[in-house]
């Protein structure tokens, strides 16, 4: 085991193989039961290799901050929030394999706008050490790089814009187990752009160790969960560091 889990380890670093990984048909996304992903549906987005911690979740820095930052549950055991697919031009009950699509949460959401995922730049206040932008920048300096911002992933999205814009593709991470990349492929959405790259979407870690979902060249495999048959949970926590405070579930 310790021997696939390294290997997996190399392999999220030689991202430009895995581009030729990513399947580029157009298929079927199913959800981890085998059954078809489907439109409007909440599902966990969960990772496939455990031990990293767990499903995707909103959190909120402190109680006003808003839109609410995409992040990624600390404990393994944690599920997260749930989330839906919505196809942009397609109209279909089906989601499909690189097809643009709409993630949107399905939460009550604390802050005024949508629920609905967006890339944005991350901007950092210079003297704030707890930054995600400041800490990367802290420790690409130390490997002589240079970085000017960071793109992560927050509510507050418009359906079928070029920052709103995703798709999900097969990957190959482990024969056998079907799992899924995210990508943000703005040039499918609303925009006549002929720069035709699609970016990995995945965990990026601040120096405590907090995962933001963000643009990154890492490959992120994910499979999805119905979380409506997985459990009961209806109550979906969003952290915040100062005072939790808690969403019902929209439905
Ligand atoms: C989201 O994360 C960024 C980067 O760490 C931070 O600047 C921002 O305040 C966070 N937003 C919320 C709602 O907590």
């Amino acid at each position: 085991m310790k021997l696939i889990i390294s290997f997996i380890f190399v392999n999220l670093f030689i991202f430009i193989t895995t581009l030729s990984l990513l399947s580029a048909a157009s298929s079927i996304i199913y959800d981890s039961t085998g059954n078809k992903l489907l439109r409007g549906i909440p599902y966990y987005i969960l990772p496939l290799l455990r031990g990293s911690g767990g499903g995707l979740t909103l959190s909120q820095n402190t109680k006003d901050a808003c839109p609410l930052n995409v992040t990624q549950e600390s404990f393994e055991v944690n599920n997260g929030a749930p989330f839906t697919f919505n196809p942009i031009i397609l109209d279909e009950e089906i989601i499909r394999g690189a097809y643009p699509v709409s993630i949107e949460a399905d939460v009550v959401n604390p802050c005024h706008g949508s629920n609905i995922w967006k890339v944005t730049t991350a901007t950092a206040a210079k003297d704030d050490e707890d930054d995600l932008l400041t800490n990367i920048k802290h420790k690409k300096k130390k490997d002589g790089d240079k970085v000017v911002s960071v793109q992560i992933v927050t509510t507050g999205g418009e359906f079928n814009k070029p920052e709103s814009c995703f798709q999900v593709v097969e990957d190959d991470v482990m024969p056998g187990l079907q799992s899924y990349q995210i990508q943000h492929c703005p040039f499918k959405c609303g925009t006549t752009s002929t720069d035709l790259t699609c970016y990995n979407v995945g965990v990026v870690r601040d120096s405590d160790g907090k995962g933001y979902l963000g643009r990154t060249d890492a490959i992120f495999p994910v499979v999805f969960t119905n979380s409506l048959r997985s459990s009961s949970q209806l109550m979906v926590k969003v952290s915040t560091s100062s005072q939790p405070g808690k969403l019902m579930r929209s439905e």
